[in-house]
């Protein structure tokens, strides 16, 4: 006799049906088991490659910027914070002493406006260092006699505390040969605007708000900054890391 003619027909039906169940069941084990691996595998991928602040922070120590523990970057206008130099740490780049700059990157301008002029091109300092002081009266002074609205003020004049001048390592430039186009946007159709596009970035001098720019200021052909150091290059680019990161 065999072994399943001991059981009652019903309940022999009834254990071979479950015996045919167990196969798909595992299978729905297995697949889903799989599933959620490619899954979280992907998923880390997708993690690693877009990285938030706080994320480099834990992740890139090496790259991490010191403020990034702030998702949001603090911004007036789109103007960033900077710190004012130090008065000791400003050398004169003119002969009256008015404009000044950080030391290197006053040599660095020095150097560089010497070969321009060999080559026919004076460039001229307008403006260096600039004290909060300074941007004061310029933002809210200026703002008051134009009867400017803050925003349109803010689009060619940061707020004090938020000018790349505070640094000492900013300077406005004119063409000597052009001083109609000081401090206005024809200074691009200048020789001496050409010559900075072409040689500026042998000195380690660029330009801080070219057209479209990430902070939404105007375009300012005439307004180049100093990242030829380790000081001047963090000034600018933790805060402009952060920006790009902290973007919606
Ligand atoms: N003109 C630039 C934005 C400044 O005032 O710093
Ligand atoms: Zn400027």
């Amino acid at each position: 006799m065999r072994r399943s003619d001991d059981i009652p027909e019903a309940i022999r039906k009834k254990s071979s049906k479950k015996g045919s169940n167990r196969i798909p069941f595992l299978l729905l084990i297995f697949t889903t088991t799989v599933g959620i691996a490619i899954v979280s595998f992907f998923l880390k991928i997708f993690l690693n490659t877009t990285l938030s602040p706080s994320e480099i922070v834990t992740k890139r120590p090496d790259i991490a910027p010191s403020t990034a523990t702030t998702e949001k970057l603090e911004n007036i206008l789109g103007h960033l914070p900077y710190v004012e130099a130090k008065q000791g740490d400003l050398v004169p780049i003119t002969a009256s002493g008015r404009v000044r700059l950080k030391k290197n990157a006053a040599a660095k301008f020095l150097a560089m406006e010497q070969d321009a002029r060999s080559q026919g091109i004076i460039l001229e300092p307008i403006s260096g260092f600039r004290s909060v002081q300074d941007q004061r009266y310029l933002f809210f002074k200026i703002k008051e006699e134009r009867k400017e609205p803050t925003t349109k003020r803010a689009e060619v004049s940061a707020p004090p505390g938020y000018s790349e001048h505070h640094t000492g390592y900013a300077i406005d430039i004119g063409d000597a040969k052009n001083p109609s186009t000081n401090l206005n946007r024809d200074f691009d159709k200048t020789d001496a605007f050409g010559w900075l596009q072409r040689n500026a970035n042998k000195y380690s001098y660029e330009m801080s708000f070219p057209h479209n720019n990430v902070q939404g200021v105007r375009y300012e052909p005439w307004h180049w900054r100093f990242v030829g150091d380790q000081d001047s290059l963090e000034t600018f680019y933790k805060a402009e890391q952060l920006k790009q990161h902290s973007k919606p």
